[in-house]
């Protein structure tokens, strides 16, 4: 065992998450079943694959034969070629200083070119060819080039030394709307980009425009690649689409109880007595807390797991530890594991029930897992192929 493997057991003593490999083997395989013919899957796995792992989920998903990776920044793709991804790696975000470009270049990364005076300076400091991928804003109004002049963003690029383009793509503002019909909108802009560079003799690369509900919601937005990365996740980015896909979720948080002690009625519990017992009561403390990415704002609101029953959390979440009501757990123990998301016996808490209570997207609620926690994949449930 080395040092760095003995200081992730240590620390795995205490709370961690577990990520369900048999999970994202279903998911990927559901979601590949729902392609358009010719349509390859890329693999969104920024902000360290959601707060799941980017080297362990990208790892298992170019052993599935996913060829396409997404990132958000350089040393997002530095990390998954440091790792042995050899896929293609789309750098989604706005990059443009030399030192990037340098090490976009070295490490075989796959810039975003959003405007004219970016891929001047790409076509500057490159000293070989690259592919780049043009992102055209048809109604997101983030990254991207207007698309009213797409066309000539696309024949200057072209012009310029070194600049391959592998793709032209956009991103849906709203795909995850009951109401189509902004997304149909855009994809109608798109289209018309499109057109244009084909009516101006201009070969046409790889296209792409849907994220996850862009992918469920049709096969008309698939084009030649979908960037997903929330349903690889197994989460829903609406729950409309659980009748069109059945997604497993991937990412299963938990702690131990490091304390168990009984309180009278009227006691105080953690900062700010903001709950106090309304009658005697056993609490358990358990080593987990808003540095590890358990939401503060959850603090008197959130359930969780242990021996397979529902309890509640008691009083305010602080940095390190909760507290938790285990009262009707006769026989509850110190070191028992404790889950906050993910399944325990028959019962399962998802990572929607918190956002529902925090009124924000499950996005925000995987992505707060991030560094503190030692993550561990395992398979849960047979894959899809041994079903
Ligand atoms: C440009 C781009 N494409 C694709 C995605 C993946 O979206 P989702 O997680 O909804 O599938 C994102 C995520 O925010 C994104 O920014």
């Amino acid at each position: 065992m080395t040092e760095s493997d003995s200081i992730t057991a240590l620390a795995a003593e205490r709370a961690w998450i577990e990520i369900d490999e048999g999970a994202i083997a279903h998911n990927i395989h559901a979601l590949q079943s729902l392609l358009k013919p010719g349509t390859d899957l890329m693999a969104v796995v920024k902000a360290n694959a959601y707060g799941h792992g980017a080297v362990l989920v990208a790892t298992l998903a170019e052993a599935l034969g996913v060829k396409f990776f997404g990132v958000a920044t350089v040393p997002e793709g530095v990390e998954l070629r440091q790792a042995g991804i050899c896929g293609s790696i789309l750098v989604m975000g706005a990059v443009q200083s030399r030192s990037q470009i340098e090490a976009i270049a070295h490490w075989h990364l796959e810039p975003t070119l959003c405007n004219l005076s970016q891929a001047e300076i790409f076509s500057k400091v490159l000293s070989a060819p690259l592919p780049v991928h043009l992102k055209i804003d048809t109604g997101m109004s983030r990254l991207g080039y207007p698309w009213q002049q797409g066309i000539d963003f696309i024949g200057q690029v072209r012009a310029l030394h070194h600049l391959h383009i592998a793709s032209i793509y956009s991103h849906l503002a709203t795909a995850d709307d009951p109401d189509p019909s902004f997304m149909k909108e855009q994809q109608a802009r798109f289209d018309s980009v499109i057109e244009r560079t084909r009516a101006a003799g201009i070969p046409i690369p790889a296209l792409h425009i849907a994220n996850s509900a862009g992918t469920l919601f049709s096969q008309a937005l698939h084009y030649d690649r979908v960037r997903v990365g929330l349903s690889l996740y197994g989460i829903y980015p609406s729950s409309e689409f659980a009748s069109v896909i059945d997604l497993k979720p991937v990412m299963q948080v938990r702690a131990r109880i490091a304390q168990i002690k009984d309180l009278p009625q009227g006691i105080g519990v953690s900062y700010g007595h903001r709950y106090v017992t309304s009658k005697p009561c056993r609490i358990a403390i358990v080593s987990i807390g808003y540095a590890d990415g358990v939401p503060r704002n959850l603090s008197n609101q959130m359930q969780v797991l242990v021996r397979g029953q529902v309890v509640a959390q008691l009083g305010v979440i602080t940095m390190d530890q909760i507290v938790i009501d285990v009262t009707d757990i006769a026989d509850a123990a110190v070191g028992d594991i404790v889950t906050l998301l993910g399944q325990d016996g028959g019962r399962q808490i998802l990572a929607e029930a918190w956002s529902q209570l925090l009124d924000t997207i499950p996005y925000e609620i995987v992505c707060g897992f991030q560094q503190r926690l030692p993550r561990c994949g395992f398979r849960l449930r047979s894959t899809h192929t041994d079903r």
